[in-house]
């Protein structure tokens, strides 16, 4: 078979390194792809928001399949175009991409559907977006609508901070995304990340991962893409995820499919664990970064045929096995993330990949034949091990074994998980 990836962050590094290992693959092209998903396959210099040339390249190449790694071409509805030409993908339409692309949507198919999610409001003006905050009282929780890079979400424990960020959403600091804006009550729980895939009309459940938005140890400091995960999510028992399935993704694909959007592609789901169970809190539309690089860590199937069930509507003919052991990762970033951060600093060592640890490439780049650093989160250290603390233990030592002067990561990832592993 041969596949097109698309993306360039860790994700797409780790999706790579595991579609690498299948015996099915005849051929495997990136675009843009970084270094690290270079070593795994052919690098495309493909603008994967011109459509029209991705199709084109498909064509080129007799692609079999294309697997679409983030959420923005997604909602762009790459997956529409390249489905009209007649080539399986993996990811949703634009039209079930709005689970991601609109979390007004997304409400909207919760309280269609009744699946349990905190009471909102949807408001396109700031006046009675905050009459409506007034009423309600602090907590709660403020959301531009659309795609805001995980920057949208304020979750406001005064009233003032949370009359500042509706200013903030209409005033534009979220650009388009925020032109219409959530309110929601605030949740209070443990959070887990929930991953199942979907064909349009029936599921896979995949594994579940905890977390770290926060940029500092102790959870402290700004909200970041992620500064690292592991997986499974001990609150994540098998009776929480018989109720996340029964209660969350099963109406949702459901939902969908009756609404004429029939969902295909992975159903990421952000839970919060309430006293009443689970609760979404979001859904995104793929794999989460740097959640799917524990994902792929663990998972002891061949991950090709799986992917490309959910594109072909064959989800019920396949079936996923993982490792028992737990994986995380620490991601390394530029020094200033997520503010500012110096450009093009010098990677000068990795450590090389053994039986179940590998670093991930996320934002790096061949500079004159140098590797260096080109975004904020710039490496995903990931291991496996018995337990949630041998993996943090082995995950530290390829972190000790990078050489990069401009690099930092949090020194406590898997903390929650650890601390119930000593009690
Ligand atoms: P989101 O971008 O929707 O995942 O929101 C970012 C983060 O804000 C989530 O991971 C939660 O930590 C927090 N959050 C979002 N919605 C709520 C809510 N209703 N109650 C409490 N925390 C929330
Ligand atoms: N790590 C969170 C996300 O991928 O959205």
């Amino acid at each position: 078979m041969k596949v097109l990836l698309i993306g360039s962050g860790g994700r797409e590094h780790a999706l790579a390194w595991k579609i690498a290992q299948s015996p099915l693959l005849s051929k495997l092209y990136g675009a843009p792809g970084n270094p690290g998903i270079g070593e795994e396959a052919e690098l495309v210099s493909l603008d994967t928001e011109d459509h029209a040339a991705v199709v084109q390249f498909c064509k080129d190449k007799a692609i079999d399949f294309v697997v679409v790694g983030p959420e923005a071409p997604l909602v762009a509805g790459i997956a529409d175009r390249l489905r009209e030409a007649g080539f399986a993908v993996f990811g949703p339409s634009a039209a079930a991409a709005q689970l991601e692309g609109s979390k007004g949507f997304t409400k909207d198919v919760c309280a269609r559907f009744n699946i349990p999610t905190g009471a909102y409001q949807r408001f396109n003006n700031a006046p009675k977006a905050k009459a409506y905050v007034r009423e309600q009282g602090a907590p709660i929780v403020i959301k531009a609508d659309g795609l805001a890079a995980g920057k949208g979400v304020t979750v406001a424990m005064k009233l003032d901070e949370a009359l500042a960020a509706i200013d903030d959403c209409f005033e534009g600091a979220f650009g388009a995304a925020g032109a219409e804006v959530v309110v929601e009550a605030f949740l209070d729980g443990e959070e887990a990340s929930f991953f199942c895939l979907s064909d349009g009309k029936s599921l896979l459940p995949l594994a579940t991962a905890q977390d770290h938005k926060r940029v500092g140890d102790g959870d402290t400091g700004p909200n970041t893409g992620g500064m690292g995960a592991y997986s499974p999510a001990p609150v994540m028992t098998p009776e929480m995820v018989e109720r996340t399935m029964k209660e969350i993704i099963e109406p949702t694909m459901r939902g969908m499919a009756e609404m004429g959007h029939p969902f295909q592609g992975v159903f990421f789901a952000g839970l919060m664990i309430t006293a009443k169970g689970p609760e979404l809190i979001e859904y995104n539309v793929r794999f989460g970064d740097p959640e799917c690089q524990v994902l792929m860590m663990r998972l002891k199937s061949d991950l090709l045929p799986i992917l490309y069930a959910s594109a072909t509507g064959t989800l019920d003919q396949v079936s996923a096995e993982w490792s028992e052991d737990p994986a995380l990762t620490v991601v390394l970033a530029s020094k200033g993330y997520p503010s500012a951060y110096e450009k093009a600093t010098p990677i000068v060592a990795l450590p090389a990949a053994g039986d179940g640890a590998k670093v991930f490439h996320a934002g790096t780049t061949i500079k004159d034949g140098q590797l260096v650093a080109t975004g904020g989160r710039v490496l995903n250290a990931t291991a496996r091990g018995a337990t949630v603390g041998q993996a943090q233990a082995s995950a530290y030592t390829l972190v000790d074994a990078v050489e990069w002067e401009n690099g930092f990561c949090r020194r406590d990832i898997g903390w929650q998980a650890i601390a119930r592993e000593k009690s």
